[in-house]
């Protein structure tokens, strides 16, 4: 048997109408924040993303579904929407435009990561990235867009946040965090020894125990923060609470992707196990102009649609349209004809087997429909149809014309 590929599922049924349910309710909200659809290929040059996640990340160096195409361009599927976003955005010249830009999107991402629960390698990311505006008050509002999401769907989280500072506070507490590594050379794990090389400040979410210990003690970024960013950060806070939105401030908060400057926040559930990342966003305001775009602040969350799916309590589902079926097999190409005619107008489900009322009934309670028609020995003579509604519970006899 053909089986599709670790970590790559099919959505189906019950789990499909969660999926469906959840795009619904985060389009919905996208739209009431004056957002706008925006669809880009599943497949990129690799050199955007190596340019923008960065080639120092564990998604580029690691993750990548990376190939050389038919025609010798060495391209990857998408490890991530923004990157994508960002590259239309310049491509399509809406950086020479000036202005403000407001985009969601919504599809699946591809990362070579060893599967387990809540962790694919292909998975659905909704996410948006708002252009052109460089007030605080924009992170403060795409965080709210978040919990309006969450709230909607009534998923409880908890939400981190730290600022990643700027092209001015940024390099010198680098520095700083150097000097702090050079002094532990001998007892950081091997990936920390690396990442001092190429990306320090990945090292504060290094998972190895023994790492952890040490870099409670490592110096801090939100007190080396330049007076701009301090201001901001303050007012990001002061924002949330004035909204009555709860969070707490992880220091060590540096996100798997390096495009990042100032904000950084991630949603967490504690409902979904070892995977608990929801969400996750933050400011870039340095990447358009690093691939060669003009310089823009720009800011966007994404959230992971498969690590929500067993959070989601659907609304019940609504009873629609109609089941048709036939008690004998006499009467099928009549109920085929009605099938169709009402099909032009409503949802129609139609039995191809003659079977008992009793069987009629319980097929049409199971696709939800509203109403169960079936025509019987009786009904076929009197060229009748019988018809039950089955919200209201209430029965009767119809000609087939009136019908
Ligand atoms: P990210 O944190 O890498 O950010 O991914 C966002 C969310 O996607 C995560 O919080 C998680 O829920 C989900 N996710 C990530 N990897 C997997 C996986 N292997 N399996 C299942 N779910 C996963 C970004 O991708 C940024 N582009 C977000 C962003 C947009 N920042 C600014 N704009």
């Amino acid at each position: 048997m053909i089986r599709s590929l670790r970590g790559m599922n099919d959505i189906l049924e019950d789990e499909y109408r969660r999926f469906e349910y959840f795009h619904t309710v985060a389009c919905n909200v996208a739209a009431r924040y004056g957002f706008h659809y925006i669809e880009t290929p599943l497949l990129e040059e690799t050199t955007l993303f190596k340019r923008s996640v960065g080639e120092s990340s564990d998604i580029v160096g690691k993750e990548m579904y990376q190939f050389i195409d038919k025609g010798g361009n060495d391209v990857c599927l998408r490890p991530e929407g923004t990157a994508g976003v960002v590259r239309a955005f310049i491509q399509n010249k809406y950086d020479k435009k000036g202005g403000i830009y407001r985009f969601f999107y919504h599809g699946p991402m591809f990362r070579y990561e060893r599967p387990q629960k809540g962790r694919l390698r292909e998975f659905h990311q909704f996410g948006v990235e708002s252009f052109g505006v460089g007030s605080v008050y924009e992170d403060a509002s795409l965080i709210m867009m978040v919990r309006d999401i969450f709230d909607a769907l009534g998923i409880t989280y908890t939400l981190q946040l730290n600022s990643l500072g700027c092209s001015e506070c940024m390099p010198p507490y680098r520095e700083r965090l150097i000097t702090f590594l050079d002094a532990h050379a001998q007892e950081i794990c091997e990936d920390c020894r690396r990442r001092k090389a190429t990306n320090p400040i990945r090292v504060l979410d290094c998972k190895n125990s023994h790492c952890q210990v040490l870099y409670a003690d490592a110096p801090k970024l939100m007190t080396h923060l330049c007076s701009s960013c301090t201001q901001d950060f303050a007012t990001l806070t002061s924002l949330l609470e004035g909204q009555h939105l709860a969070y707490t401030i992880n220091t060590h908060l540096v996100r798997g992707l390096d495009y990042y400057s100032k904000t950084a926040f991630e949603f967490l559930s504690s409902d979904i196990g070892a995977q608990s990342a929801i969400a996750g966003g933050g400011r870039y305001d340095r990447l358009i102009e690093f691939l060669d775009g003009k310089p823009t602040p720009a800011v966007g969350f994404a959230i992971g649609v498969e690590r929500l799916l067993e959070l989601i309590t659907l609304p019940e589902a609504i009873r629609e349209g109609y089941y048709f079926g036939a008690m004998d097999t006499e009467a099928l190409p009549l109920i085929l004809t009605l099938g169709q005619q009402k099909r032009r107008r409503e949802k129609v489900i139609i039995e191809y087997h003659a079977k008992s009322l009793k069987a009629h009934l319980k097929n049409a309670d199971r696709v939800h429909a509203r109403y169960c028609a079936v025509i019987g020995e009786n009904e076929l003579k009197q060229n009748a149809i019988w018809i039950k509604d089955l919200v209201n519970k209430e029965e009767k006899i119809v000609s087939i014309d009136s019908l």
